[in-house]
């Protein structure tokens, strides 16, 4: 993806060819505009559109103005945060996605955007810079994989883009933060719209090695044969039922000291949940090429992380496989013994991110001994149905890492929402024939699932987030999101601090 070269210039001069103007209700200038006192034309241009009721700085709404004054910038775009003293973190975000939206099939090559406001009160420069940098790159992202045939790409012609705020490390930073997170989206994006007839876990693997060899990350593929003989019998019967080979993929950042203990992100990977023998009902069911957003998230994390080089070691965890029915496939009532010698009846074939993901869990606190694992799966239908598809459940072994998790959701506005754990979930998962059932019933099961995971955490500090309702996007926008890739890296970078 094309990057977008980001600056900082308080000083409004004509060099630029576009200028993004934020603009209140009733046409008021907010006080990020004061430098406009140099440009009287552009200001009255503004008054004069509101008194004519062309723009009135309603929330999202944006007017493009071309050779706006004699002073000659060549486009104005006007773009409204509607009232100032009703402005959310939401209302702020859509505004500037319209705005990035209005830019994008113009010639606006060099921009100066103004739309750096400290409002709500709570938000820092810094904050807005970030938010920009990051909604104006991924403006750019594109699904152009081959098999879209005469789909016509984008080709942003959008260079550089400056802020009118001081160049201070932070605001540098931030900027540098939003676009690795746009960055970041794009790889899990693309990875997750990928079907699955591209999109298998050798690709994500390949994936992973690209990406470690661009970055300098260690990488290391464990493949069926040696998982079977490592005695990942879960994660395995989960496999049994494809001929596409499964893979663990491993991948390990190491930014910080080399004594310390890394932070471990384990994704799920299933590149197809037809449910297997406990099979999924046809509507939608292309969707289920989703089921590997934890692992693109895991991707996309990386490749933000390589891009900003923070000071913090990090692993990635992926197990990835199809689950499908077939002659060989596991079957309701079929019990299978977990690396970690847990043996697991298995009632439904369908809760089969949790079967992959305890042995993942197992083998990355075996061989990386990490101080933190969060966790990322599209793992339950429940956590839509509890939470909706505005925020990622969140459920954590140690309150102030939820706490942490919970904040950096809040930072990016990729938010989590906590949910409980308690024993008596846990009993839910009873079985008689097993040390544990794969299923807990039909009530709390974002948490029932959560709980089998917890059984396989010893004595770390873990987070798990369900992303089944954020992952992506259903209907006539149908797409992959990015998410959680802005929280996770955040996340991330505040542990550092
Ligand atoms: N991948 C699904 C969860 C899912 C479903 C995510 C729909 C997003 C949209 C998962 O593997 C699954 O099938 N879970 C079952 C669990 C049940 C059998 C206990 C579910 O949610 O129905
Ligand atoms: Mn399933
Ligand atoms: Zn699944």
């Amino acid at each position: 993806m094309k990057r977008i070269s980001f600056r900082f210039d308080t000083t409004y001069n004509s060099d630029y060819d576009s200028l993004i103007i934020p603009v209140f209700a009733d046409g008021q200038l907010p006080q990020a505009c004061a430098f406009l006192d140099t440009d009287s034309e552009l200001a009255n241009l503004v008054k004069d559109l509101n008194d004519s009721a062309d723009f009135t700085g309603g929330s999202g709404k944006t007017l493009m103005v071309m050779q706006p004054s004699s002073a000659s910038i060549k486009r104005l775009l006007l773009v409204g945060f509607g009232k100032e003293e009703s402005l959310t973190a939401k209302s702020y975000l859509e505004a500037i996605k319209s705005a990035a939206g209005a830019l994008e099939n113009t010639g606006a090559i060099d921009v100066l955007n103004a739309c750096v406001l400290v409002q709500p009160a709570e938000r820092s420069s810094d904050w807005a810079v970030r938010h920009n940098a990051q909604v104006f790159q991924q403006n750019f992202y594109d699904y152009a994989h081959e098999s879209r045939g005469e789909h016509k790409n984008k080709e942003p012609k959008l260079e550089s883009m400056a802020f009118t705020v001081e160049a201070t490390p932070t605001a540098t930073f931030a900027a540098q933060q939003g676009q690795a997170s746009a960055l970041g989206m794009a790889v899990t994006q693309d990875l997750a719209n990928m079907p699955s007839n591209f999109c298998t876990p050798a690709y994500l693997a390949e994936t992973a090695i690209e990406l470690g060899k661009t970055y300098g990350f260690e990488t290391h593929i464990l493949e069926r044969a040696e998982m079977i003989e490592m005695g990942m019998g879960s994660f395995m019967s989960v496999a049994q039922g494809t001929d596409t080979p499964p893979k663990m993929i491993c991948l390990s950042y190491k930014g910080g000291a080399a004594d310390k203990a890394p932070i471990a992100l384990v994704g799920k990977g299933v590149t197809f949940d037809t449910g297997g023998i406990s099979l999924k009902p046809g509507a939608s069911m292309d969707e289920m090429k989703y089921d590997m957003g934890g692992a693109a998230t895991v991707l996309g994390v990386f490749k933000a992380l390589g891009e900003l080089k923070p000071n913090i070691n990090v692993v990635g965890v992926i197990p990835s496989t199809e689950n499908m029915p077939a002659g060989n496939a596991i079957k309701p009532g079929d019990v299978v013994t977990s690396l970690s010698g847990l043996t697991i009846e298995i009632l439904n074939t369908d809760a089969e991110g949790r079967l992959i993901l305890c042995d993942a869990l197992t083998y990355a606190q075996q061989t990386y001994k990490p101080a933190k694992i969060v966790d990322m799966a599209t793992l339950t239908g429940a956590c839509i149905v509890a939470l909706g598809k505005h925020v990622s459940g969140l459920l954590a072994n140690n309150q102030p890492m939820a706490d942490a998790l919970l904040a950096a959701g809040e930072e990016t506005y990729d938010r989590f929402w906590q949910l409980p754990l308690g024993e008596e979930w846990d009993e839910q998962l009873k079985s008689n024939f097993a040390d544990m059932a794969n299923i807990g019933g039909p009530a709390g099961g974002t948490i029932t699932a959560a709980q089998f995971l917890a059984r396989f955490v010893k004595d770390v500090d873990w987070a798990h987030l369900d992303i089944a309702g954020t992952a992506w996007v259903s209907g006539d926008k149908k797409g992959a999101t990015g998410r959680p890739v802005p929280a996770v890296l955040q996340y991330l970078l505040n542990e550092i601090k």
